[in-house]
């Protein structure tokens, strides 16, 4: 009667232990409908989480965790903490590993997992995949640098089409087709952007205004014999020049220096184009019982960390669109996928949704085409008041541990609906593992105890 059961469980009715709640993964209605795992610290997510990815693997389903604390990257080992073995024994369940898992870090950023074995690989991003639209957001640049970030991200088109490195012959329509507010310019790299970027700041440096403040004319900052850094661009300086000329671009050293220093920075974390690693294989992601951790916990850069989940969501939207696409053809549905976004509001704050349109509407698009092509978002957060009601929207099922401050409640109450009132009193008063759980496929939302985890999770501080 309340429709509670599901291939992964996720724990039991409390008061009433017979009773197990699972989520059904084989029912488009519910995880491509989205979940939010909330609460305040210590409340349980984590460990609901891992539990989780334990058992979707075992379900089949292809699971991204993106995990900003480095948390997850032993899960593969059984846990050996003492309260979590008392609390799995209690239930008749036993420690496990999870299998399955590769760990993915950024390159030249650590990893946070020690344990010998296991898959850890280092990944790059490719300036070329992300919508310079969704750059200019991320690197936070002020509207004097967005404009010149544009001037020398054309100019660089025609650039690389002069030099023939793209569109070459035949990729004519390719060229044509591309959506700036969903993907980046093939083949360009941030290097590439960096000359331009430089060339212009040189021009604008030497500029009449420039000269006649006798300002900037100190040399070796920006020697006459600029030297390009990109192996593509190198020895190619009269093609950018001359395109550079006639770009009619805003002057103002002050602002394209800013705007270079902003690039270098990112460049100096050598995480794009790196040649040492390649990106990320999306189609490798989302086969059927997979686990892939992202670990970002050694990047220290919210901007860098955002980049990697715009990167990631957009790669695999579009390749769970093709494995759609393939599977209704063959009239299967495709391997359902999970995309875990741990402490979700720094990626999606109320803040940074204001400033980054964009990047909003990508996450808005995939979470709404996820629903038919049975790809799931679950955001994790510590914070649920920062995520503004258009993400809170997007969100049909929920998990909900204790949440001490009872403003933040009230403020949930008004988003989500299907909770009553009795159920939102308690949220102040949970134990650790204890959830209210709404789930779509539910009659109604349940009080649960979740199941302890059977996998190793990392202490981080
Ligand atoms: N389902 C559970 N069964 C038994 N004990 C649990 C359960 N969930 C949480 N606990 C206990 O509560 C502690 C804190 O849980 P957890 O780390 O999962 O919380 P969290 O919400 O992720 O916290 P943080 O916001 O600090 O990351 C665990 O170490 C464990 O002792
Ligand atoms: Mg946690």
């Amino acid at each position: 009667m309340l429709k509670v059961g599901g291939d992964v469980r996720l724990g039991l009715v409390v008061g009433q232990e017979e009773i197990a709640v699972g989520i059904p993964t084989d029912k488009k209605s519910v995880l491509p409908r989205h979940l939010g795992i909330m609460g305040t610290t210590g409340g349980g997510k984590s460990t609901t989480v891992a539990g989780l990815v334990h058992q979707l693997q075992q379900a089949g389903v292809a699971t991204i965790l993106i995990d900003v604390e480095g948390e997850y990257t032993e899960i593969d080992l059984p846990t050996a903490d003492p309260p979590m073995l008392t609390a799995l024994h209690r239930r008749e369940l036993t420690p496990a590993g999870a299998k399955n898992l590769r760990v993915l870090h950024l390159v030249g950023r650590d990893t946070s997992r020690e344990a010998p074995g296991g898959l850890v690989k280092p990944f790059c991003l490719r300036f070329s995949d992300l919508s310079p639209y969704a750059v200019m957001e991320i690197l936070d640049l002020p509207p004097a640098q967005q404009e010149r970030f544009l001037k020398a991200y054309d100019t660089l088109k025609l650039v690389l089409k002069d030099l023939n490195i793209f569109p070459q012959r035949g990729e004519e329509q390719q060229a044509f087709a591309i959506d700036e507010l969903e993907t980046g310019y093939p083949r360009m790299t941030l290097l590439q952007l960096i000359d331009v970027a430089g060339v212009f700041t040189e021009i604008a440096a030497n500029s009449k205004e420039e000269k006649s403040k006798g300002k900037n004319t100190e040399a070796g900052e920006f020697p006459r014999a600029f030297n390009l850094v990109s192996p593509e661009l190198r020895g190619k300086e009269p093609s950018i020049k001359q395109r550079a000329a006639v770009a009619q671009a805003p002057g103002n050293v002050i602002s394209w220096r800013g705007l270079l220093g902003k690039l270098w920075r990112v460049q100096r974390l050598q995480v794009f184009d790196n040649s040492k690693a390649s990106r990320l294989d999306h189609a490798s992601l989302l086969q059927p019982g997979s686990i892939s951790v992202i670990d970002l916990s050694d990047t220290d850069s919210p901007q860098v960390n955002n980049l990697v989940i715009a990167d990631l969501l957009r790669g695999v939207q579009k390749q769970q669109e093709e494995n759609a696409q393939k599977a209704e053809a063959a009239k299967k549905h495709p391997t359902p996928v999970v995309v875990i976004i741990e402490e979700a509001h720094e990626f999606l704050s109320a803040q940074r949704i204001s400033q980054m349109p964009v990047l909003f509407q990508q996450v808005a698009k995939i979470a709404k085409r996820g629903r038919k092509r049975w790809l799931g978002l679950v955001f994790v957060t510590q914070l649920p008041q920062h995520l503004p009601d258009e993400v809170l929207g997007l969100i049909n099922n929920f998990i909900l541990h204790k949440i001490a401050d009872g403003g933040v409640v009230d403020r949930l109450r008004k988003s989500i609906s299907g909770i009553d009132k009795g159920q939102w009193s308690m949220l102040p008063g949970l134990a650790p593992g204890q959830a209210v759980v709404s789930l779509t496929s539910m009659t109604r939302p349940l009080l649960v105890s979740i199941d302890p985890t059977p996998c190793k999770l990392k202490l981080v501080e």
